[in-house]
């Protein structure tokens, strides 16, 4: 493929090295805390990297469209049905994301899988955040999931959005304990509080330095 600064990349290789700061859109779904812990980086000053050019939900009436409009940034919402199908909810999508060029798209706690349309124009720059250590537990209730097993340690995995559910290439990964009394609600608020600072750190990093995807080796450098 061609990366932006037209250098071509060499075959199963996707690269991308963005200008500072990198635009990033965020995509979100509910109370929208993995946003807030973005907006407070980039707050904190440039040496962050990356600036949030603009919030999407698939729902409306939530906190993380509440903490855009505070922020003073641009929001919007498209709703699955508002549109005659999937793919068409899909393309208005990839269409709105779109106008906000963005250098890296950060899916943070949007309950949507993102479809073929939009992967095709942004794949290699879309990242998600999963609240358990792939490739365990994969899915809608990965805390419930990890605390029915009974394992010891879950945690959180930030990776490249490949259209599976939750198993594109892994970025970094942070662990926490479960502990004896642990609730769903307990342990998610624990991996919560992990996947913040990791989220924070990956998109900074990224935003920085910029990074290459072996498709074929599912390996992701941070050069
Ligand atoms: C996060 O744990 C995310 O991984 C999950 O939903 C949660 C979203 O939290 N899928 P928030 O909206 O960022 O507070």
């Amino acid at each position: 493929m061609v990366h932006p600064e037209g250098t071509e990349s060499p075959p199963g290789l996707v690269q991308h090295r963005p200008e500072a700061p990198a635009r990033i859109v965020v995509l979100v779904s509910g109370s929208g805390t993995n946003l807030q812990a973005l907006i407070d980086a980039e707050r904190a000053g440039p040496a962050f990297g990356g600036t949030i050019v603009a919030v999407g939900a698939d729902r409306t009436g939530i906190q993380g469209l509440e903490r855009a409009e505070q922020a003073g940034i641009p929001a919007f919402a498209l709703r699955v049905k508002d549109f005659a199908s999937r793919q068409e909810w899909d393309r208005a999508l990839r269409d709105r994301v779109a106008e906000y060029a963005p250098d890296l798209v950060v899916s943070a706690g949007f309950m949507k899988l993102l479809g073929p349309d939009f992967l095709a124009a942004f794949g290699g720059r879309v990242i998600n955040t999963h609240p358990a250590l792939s490739p365990s537990f994969p899915g809608m209730h990965g805390p419930a999931d990890a605390l029915a097993y009974g394992v010891k340690i879950t945690g959180c995995t930030v990776f490249f959005v490949a259209g599976g559910v939750d198993d594109g290439p892994i970025i970094a990964q942070a662990a926490v304990a479960v502990e004896d009394g642990d609730d769903v609600s307990a342990l998610h608020e624990r991996i919560k509080t992990a996947e913040r600072a990791l989220l924070v750190d990956v998109v900074g990093r990224l935003a920085r330095q910029g990074w290459t995807i072996d498709l074929g080796k599912r390996k992701v450098t941070l050069p």
